[in-house]
């Protein structure tokens, strides 16, 4: 039995056609729910013959719709019932032929039917051949819809069922899966600039041997994300972590505290909101070995310099953007938190313990701001950086007003 959905719970209608990329739509259907989105899902009589409805019955906890004349639905108007039940509707995989209806207005079964029946976004995951994909009548369909206001999310290039190598491979469901958070989300940061730092910074002793700082650069990312949703143009310099960038943003990759602020020179001009969530190496070596240093049986005293403070540097710039500070503290959270936001000059402050939220995939916040503290709970990091854009976008707003 699915559980009775909150006020808050986004329902999203998950349309499938007819394509190899079907069994997509199964991980995707399953990603939705882990993340608390009500999903139905409605298939053509070509998407049936690659998954079946049990399949996606089974994963979402509802009856799956595939017929316009289905007799359950006691006005006998699918099309209507289930497009008012929903916030957004993705239809993943849209193969060649229900693009080009859709671009037409067709509505000859029911998931063509509820596209046109609707009031709320629609966003088309292409799933062909690649001669399909070239083709200028899909080409022309895609404008036609792009230009209708449907999100169209492009598939990726890659090794295709048919043997063929190139553009149509449906995005993973890992990406769809973000694409639907976006459209759910209040776009809070519509047109803004946002820079964020993430991850550690690596600074070299020798050829082989450096100095870094334990993040795994999940919460920093998670920021990015969490803009993106909100509307945002984000660029994300990140130092060395194994984590996948979310597709929008643009990456810049550095390695030591001296390429990050280069990079961050590079862009803080074009900037409305800086987020430094980057555990940059406070110290590095004051020269750096070319060769491997030879173990020699005895100790070896290295020398270390301070690295400069990239956070400080943005924000006492003339006209700085918007700026936030993180602070992992292992002790006094709350005083030392306190002591840095008015030593950097920082209009917001973000302070976990590091002991719990270095590596995890959950933290707990507190911001600080010139008016208070706020304590965000325990939560997935996702989430939290989500928290944590609604509260820069008040104050950001706030300060310009
Ligand atoms: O390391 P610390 O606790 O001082 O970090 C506080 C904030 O300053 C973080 O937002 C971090 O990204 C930033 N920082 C920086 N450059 C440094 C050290 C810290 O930008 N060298």
């Amino acid at each position: 039995m699915a559980n009775t959905p909150s006020p808050t719970t986004r329902r999203l209608l998950l349309g499938l056609t007819g394509g190899v990329a079907a069994y997509k739509a199964t991980e995707l259907a399953r990603l939705l729910m882990q993340d608390g989105i009500e999903v139905q899902a409605v298939m053509t009589e070509s998407a049936c013959r690659f998954v079946g409805p049990a399949t996606l019955q089974a994963l979402t906890g509802k009856p799956v719709f595939t017929d316009l004349w289905d007799a359950r639905v006691a006005n006998n108007m699918a099309h209507i019932d289930l497009t008012r039940n929903a916030d957004a509707i993705l239809v993943a995989p849209a193969s060649a032929d229900f693009i080009a209806k859709l671009a037409n207005g067709l509505a000859d079964d029911l998931l063509s039917t509820l596209c046109l029946a609707r009031d709320c976004p629609l966003l088309v995951a292409p799933a062909m051949n690649r001669q399909m994909w070239e083709h200028p009548a899909t080409q022309r369909n895609l404008a036609t819809l792009r230009r209708d206001g449907v999100t169209i999310l492009n598939p990726g290039s890659g090794a295709q069922a048919c043997g063929e190598i190139g553009m149509g491979r449906m995005l993973e469901a890992r990406e769809l899966t973000e694409a639907v958070h976006t459209v759910f989300q209040p776009r809070l940061l519509q047109g803004k600039r946002v820079l964020v730092t993430a991850g550690p910074t690596y600074e070299a002793i020798d050829a082989v041997r450096g100095i870094t700082n334990s993040s795994s650069g999940k919460m920093g990312y998670a920021v990015a994300r969490a803009a993106l949703q909100a509307g945002a143009d984000v660029t994300l310099i990140s130092g060395p972590v194994c984590l996948q960038a979310p597709a929008a943003a643009r990456l810049i990759n550095v390695v030591s505290a001296r390429d990050m602020l280069a990079a961050v020179k590079n862009e803080v001009s074009r900037t409305d909101i800086f987020v430094s969530v980057a555990a940059v190496a406070d110290y590095r070596a004051a020269t750096a070995s070319k060769q491997k240093i030879k173990k020699t049986g005895g100790g070896l005293t290295l020398e270390l310099t301070p690295n400069p403070d990239i956070l400080e540097y943005v924000a006492t710039l003339p006209k700085p953007p918007f700026c936030v500070g993180f602070a992992a503290e292992t002790e006094n959270l709350e005083k030392n938190a306190a002591i840095k936001r008015r030593k950097k000059k920082l209009p917001l402050l973000a302070a976990n313990l590091a002991q719990d939220a270095i590596g995890s995939d959950e933290s707990a916040l507190t911001l600080f701001d010139d008016e208070g503290k706020y304590s965000l709970a325990k939560a997935p990091k996702v989430e939290q950086a989500q928290r944590l854009i609604q509260h820069i976008a008040a104050l950001y707003e706030k300060q310009k007003s």
